[in-house]
């Protein structure tokens, strides 16, 4: 199993101040953003990481992480030369995963789960994460039949369903073929909800819910939760 995270985008929601600093490096209490996802995939037991980001900040990503040595991982970076969504940033992670079943996880969310069990249960095809939230516009959101995931939508003006897709992914090494069949959205990115609604449509998706606190940290509000969270689960 290999690890991907994602710390590509503009972070245009907390400009000014990701006109600077990557949004995935801004402070969350003791350390910058990025730790929490990564520590979601170490404490679930992957080692091998590729880190990508866009062009402008890979080198402080590299400063602030290294080889992985700090942290008893291996760290692999790539490039992303323009800001052309989630999807586009993983058809990166090609050759870093050849054949390998991989998780991704995005640069900004933060989860208290670990999730060692999902990946020795994961066997191919593709896994979402779903989490309950009071404001699913924000997100991918995901209509469940039964317990089948129906259909997902990207920030959609009224929510069908109050399921958010969290930025936890699984995938077989198909995704990268269906990520070439991909157009961009009407923002003008590849989108990973395309990528699941693909694997919706050949019966290859499953889905399990996020017990947990769960943040994408994208927004003033939702930075100032995750480093809320942050300092009350230092002292306990
Ligand atoms: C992305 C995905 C969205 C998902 C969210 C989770 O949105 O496009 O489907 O729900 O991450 O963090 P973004 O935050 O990049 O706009």
């Amino acid at each position: 199993m290999r690890g991907v995270i994602l710390a590509g985008g503009n972070g245009t929601r907390l400009r000014p101040l990701t006109n600077l600093v990557n949004k995935s490096l801004l402070p969350v209490f003791d350390r910058a953003l990025i730790e929490y996802p990564l520590n979601t995939l170490l404490k679930s037991g992957i080692k091998d990481i590729l880190i990508v980001s866009g062009r402008e900040h890979s080198g402080d990503f590299i400063e602030y992480l290294g080889s992985g040595r700090d942290f008893g991982a291996n760290f692999t970076y790539r490039v992303q030369e323009k800001t052309l969504g989630i999807a586009h940033a993983l058809l990166l992670a090609e050759e870093f995963v050849g054949k390998d079943l991989m998780t991704v996880i995005l640069g900004d969310n933060v989860f208290e789960d670990t999730f060692s069990k999902a990946i020795k249960t994961f066997s191919g095809g593709a896994r979402i994460f779903l989490k309950k939230v009071p404001d699913p516009e924000r997100f991918g959101v995901a209509t469940l039949k039964g317990k089948l995931v129906s259909a997902i939508v990207e920030k959609p003006k009224k929510a069908l369903s109050p399921f958010a897709v969290t930025g936890l992914y699984q995938y077989d090494s198909k995704v990268f073929d269906i990520i070439r069949t991909l157009k961009p959205s009407a923002r003008g990115e590849f989108e990973i909800t395309d990528v699941n609604n693909a694997y919706i449509r050949n019966k290859k998706m499953k889905a399990e819910f996020v017990g947990g606190f769960w943040v994408d940290a994208g927004t003033f509000h939702s930075l100032a939760e995750a480093v809320e969270w942050a300092k009350k689960s230092e002292k306990t």
